[in-house]
């Protein structure tokens, strides 16, 4: 089974292929993922909230995410594998941000590291990937700024944070990152981002016009007792097990026909 990598996914977006993505946690969720047809399983640092109970993402630490990590890294044998460099592990600078990143990849097997930030973050994009470390950017809600955002809310609604988040989108390319996502924006903000890019980016709360989606895993399947955000959809109802739920995601990721107008922001 061929391998997908960052240069599949370019190409599934010159294609016009949608991408189909999903956070996991665990060996057996990554390999049911990888039957099931997902192109991208991510080791978000989300394992916070839905794996740990914390109210945030930020108590997460690198040596949970390589466990993590690990443990998903075993399941896969052809989705591409990104790992969360989680809060504090790379902010401090490129230096702080190559350790980690080491980490992940050499003791956690993941084959692309995200982190969050826009156009500050864009030296330590450069520095990790003119390494070949290959880096997925991520902008709108960060949650790992939640306290500095004031809550977990839409980006980009104000012409200047829009603009402003184009810019970044812009920079980040430039600076050698080679996968974006977006998250909670409004979904003409991420179809203007995804046009103006060539590499891909993936929504989350971003609109149908996005290369890819993600969601949270225990989300899309309905098991995370907290309250889900508007721009998940749980893909339990209607499916008779977690396989047929991840299918059915997978199909409706490629029709476009997840995220529906009312898991998308105006
Ligand atoms: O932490 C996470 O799981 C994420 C994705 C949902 C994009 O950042």
């Amino acid at each position: 089974m061929k391998r997908v990598t960052l240069t599949t996914l370019r190409d599934m977006k010159q294609a016009g292929e949608k991408i189909a993505c999903l956070t996991a946690y665990d060996y057996s969720f990554a390999a049911l993922l990888d039957r099931a047809g997902i192109d991208l399983v991510m080791v978000g640092d989300s394992l916070g909230m839905v794996m740990q109970g914390h109210d945030s993402t930020l108590p997460v630490k690198t040596a949970h995410v390589v466990y993590h990590c690990q443990c998903v890294a075993r399941g896969l044998a052809r989705a591409l594998l990104v790992a969360d460099m989680p809060f504090m592990s790379y902010q401090q600078g490129p230096e702080r941000a190559i350790v980690a990143a080491g980490r992940l990849m050499q003791d956690g097997g993941a084959q692309v590291v995200k982190l969050e930030g826009g156009e500050a973050m864009a030296e330590t994009v450069r520095f990790l990937t003119e390494r070949g470390i290959p880096v997925c950017a991520h902008l709108g809600l960060t949650p790992q700024s939640v306290h500095q955002l004031g809550g977990y809310r839409v980006q980009g609604r104000e012409a200047g944070d829009a603009d402003r988040l184009q810019h970044d989108a812009r920079v980040l390319e430039q600076a050698g990152a080679g996968l974006l996502v977006l998250e909670a924006v409004p979904a003409s903000l991420g179809k203007a981002i995804t046009a103006s890019l060539s590499i891909p980016t993936i929504g989350i709360g971003a609109g149908v016009n996005t290369d890819g989606q993600i969601l949270v895993l225990q989300d899309m399947l309905g098991l995370y007792p907290r309250p889900s955000p508007k721009f998940s959809r749980n893909f339990m109802t209607g499916s008779d097990s977690i396989e047929a739920a991840v299918k059915a995601y997978v199909t409706a990721v490629k029709a476009q026909t997840f995220p529906g107008p009312e898991n998308s922001y105006g």
